[in-house]
């Protein structure tokens, strides 16, 4: 019988489907091969593409315009070498998507685009940062990252009823809120389901864009608003790919928080990928009791306390502040009023210098629900200890 003749390159490909397994342990090592081998398809098409292709034609990709640009900025980006100019007003849609599988650690990807710079006038770049200065999908950018982010946006002006976003379309940008309000419906058993709204802040599009896959939802304004569009190519180039040093760098404290134990390691994984981090100065205020809820907190390192106004003997509310609780490294807050829907139930301090990692509201209804029997629980026990503190009873949850 003659010897199997072991086809070139086979070796290389099963070694690299192998460290991407050590790297990222995927709980599902079907669906991850699935994934990878058509990362790595992809990428031998790409670089034949690339092959192709001459740098001249690439400088001269271009997207539909109808903006008014500053004639000082064209003429200084006319020298820039590897820029792409851009004057998008409106969506630049991608009329197809080829099928890129999620490869986060994917070190090509992107980096043969030129970057993409939409000018802007400094009235319009002073509205961009106000609206981008709570984005937790840049929180953990560098700044050199971050003003590439900036210089890739570009102004989405939006009418009452238009859909931004249709479920089940491919994902072309990511969009940053300025102004106005926006229903967020899933379809469900053939209904289209209001599911929540953004109110003049926060971004959506994130997800088509990470994980390559379909619109998970619909975005329609219900006024005239106001939005910061960034193209599908440098949201991976940027965006996605801080997303893999995320993944290196939250890992290990990811799995060591208790609350999140009952998760798979790919839904620990999704909480990483929309995660932000914020560092508070030792006595900074967090969150303030009263405030509206938009935030979910889990404690990186150093100290939080918990303080709730007292009550006077009828019930009503004094000014002095009592510490209830301390939570320091792996411990969670801020989840109450996410749950209940109502203002937040105490002020929360950092105490020393302390590092928070931060998950919006929809983030946390859309990966969090899993762990929700554990903080109910644990909403119960406030309850006791507030009956221990105050005497009356207290109901957190209704
Ligand atoms: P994407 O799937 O790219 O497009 C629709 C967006 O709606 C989605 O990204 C999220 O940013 C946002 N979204 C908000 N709430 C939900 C939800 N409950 N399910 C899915 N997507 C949601
Ligand atoms: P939230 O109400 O969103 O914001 C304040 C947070 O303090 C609250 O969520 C809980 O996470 C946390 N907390 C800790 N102990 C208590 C308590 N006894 N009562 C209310 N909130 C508490």
């Amino acid at each position: 019988m003659s010897k199997a003749e072991i086809p070139v390159g086979l070796k290389e490909l099963l070694q690299g489907y192998a460290v991407e397994v050590l790297r990222h342990r995927p709980a599902n090592l079907a669906e991850f091969a699935v994934q990878h081998f058509t990362s790595v398809l992809e990428k031998q098409k790409q670089n034949q593409r690339i092959k192709k292709r001459s740098k001249p034609a690439k400088k001269g990709v271009t997207f539909e315009t109808n903006s008014n640009k500053p004639k000082k900025d064209e003429e200084e980006e006319e020298k820039e070498e590897d820029t792409v100019k851009c004057t998008t007003g409106k969506y630049n849609r991608r009329v197809s998507v080829c099928a890129e599988a999620y490869n986060p650690d994917d070190d090509e990807d992107g980096d043969s685009e030129p970057r993409v710079v939409h000018p802007k006038t400094d009235e319009q770049r002073r509205r961009l940062q106000d609206a981008c200065k709570d984005i937790l999908l840049f929180k953990t950018l560098e700044q050199e990252q971050f003003s590439e982010v900036l210089d890739g946006m570009f102004e989405v002006l939006v009418k009452p009823q238009e859909h931004i976003i249709d479920q089940g379309d491919d994902g072309d940008n990511f969009y940053v809120i300025e102004k106005g309000v926006y229903d967020i419906l899933v379809l469900k058993d053939g209904v289209n389901l209001c599911v929540g709204k953004y109110n003049n802040k926060g971004s959506f599009g994130e997800l088509a864009l990470m994980y390559n896959t379909p619109r998970a939802a619909t975005i329609i304004a219900t006024e005239e608003g106001a939005l910061w569009g960034l193209d599908r190519a440098t949201f991976h180039r940027l965006i996605v790919k801080n997303n893999a040093k995320k993944r290196r760098m939250y890992e290990t404290f990811i799995e060591s928080v208790p609350l999140l134990n009952s998760l798979e390691l790919s839904e620990r994984m999704k909480i990483v990928d929309v995660l932000g981090a914020r560092v508070f100065k030792d006595g900074e205020c967090i969150i303030t009791q009263g405030d509206k809820a938009d935030c979910f907190y889990i404690v990186e390192s150093g100290e939080v306390k918990i303080l709730i106004k007292s009550k006077t003997k009828a019930g009503q509310q004094d000014n002095t502040e009592v510490e209830v609780a301390r939570c320091s490294r792996g411990q969670y807050f801020g989840e109450l009023a996410l749950v209940t829907n109502k203002p937040r139930a105490a002020s929360v301090y950092a105490v020393g210098e302390t590092k928070c990692l931060v998950i919006d509201v929809r983030a946390f209804e859309r990966l969090l629900g899993p762990c929700m029997d554990i903080m109910k629980r644990n909403i119960s026990q406030y309850e006791d200890q507030l009956v221990a503190l105050f005497g009356s009873s207290v109901d957190l949850k209704h």
